[in-house]
């Protein structure tokens, strides 16, 4: 049976000393990249420069009271989003939080008004793809040597109906 979970947003300018979450969200987000991603794409070490970023946003996963997953996104400019971060961490996955995550960070996207929201993904990450795609993303372009000289990216974009 599917856990079930609330979608938080990580504010910026939380601090432990004002008694709240700031470093257990980030320790456990640090805790989760470490193991889903490899060294070189990982952002464990620059997370909360990252996360202190203006133009950029953090949404976690809370279960049972320790995060679960999270995504990160960022509008560096008023045209265009991205999608930055997506996981979910293995005990958890295939329980429909990935989607969640996903869906609730493109409304965070589409707040922002942009008409453009884009991702990077490795095309050999099966299940990102699929989620990707099943989420209405399309494959932009292939950029060679993205993550590292000999792993590639497919740049995905969603763009949403003018309204
Ligand atoms: C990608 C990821 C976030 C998906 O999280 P999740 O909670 O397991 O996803 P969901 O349960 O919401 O699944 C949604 C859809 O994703 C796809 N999917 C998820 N896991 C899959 C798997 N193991 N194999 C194939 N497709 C999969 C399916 O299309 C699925 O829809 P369905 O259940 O109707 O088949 C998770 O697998 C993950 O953290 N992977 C490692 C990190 C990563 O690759 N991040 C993306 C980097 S760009």
């Amino acid at each position: 049976m599917a856990a079930k979970g609330e979608i938080l947003e990580l504010k910026r300018n939380s601090s432990s000393s004002s008694g709240n979450n700031w470093d257990r969200i980030v320790n456990d987000v640090v805790r989760i990249e470490k193991r889903l991603f490899p060294k070189h794409e990982s952002l464990a070490k620059s997370f909360e420069e990252e996360l202190r970023k203006k133009n950029a946003g953090l949404l976690y996963l809370e279960v049972d009271g320790e995060v679960a997953g999270y995504v990160m996104y960022a509008w560096p400019s008023s045209l265009c989003a991205s999608i930055t971060k997506l996981a979910v961490k293995e005990s958890c996955q295939r329980q429909g939080h990935g989607g969640s995550l996903l869906r609730a960070a493109i409304q965070k996207c589409r707040e922002r008004k942009v008409q453009r929201v884009t991702l990077h993904v490795d095309p050999l990450r099966a299940p990102a793809m699929n989620l990707y795609k099943k989420s209405g993303f399309q494959v932009d372009s292939l950029v060679r040597g993205y993550y590292s000289s000999d792993r590639d990216a497919y740049r995905m974009f969603l763009d949403f109906d003018a309204d």
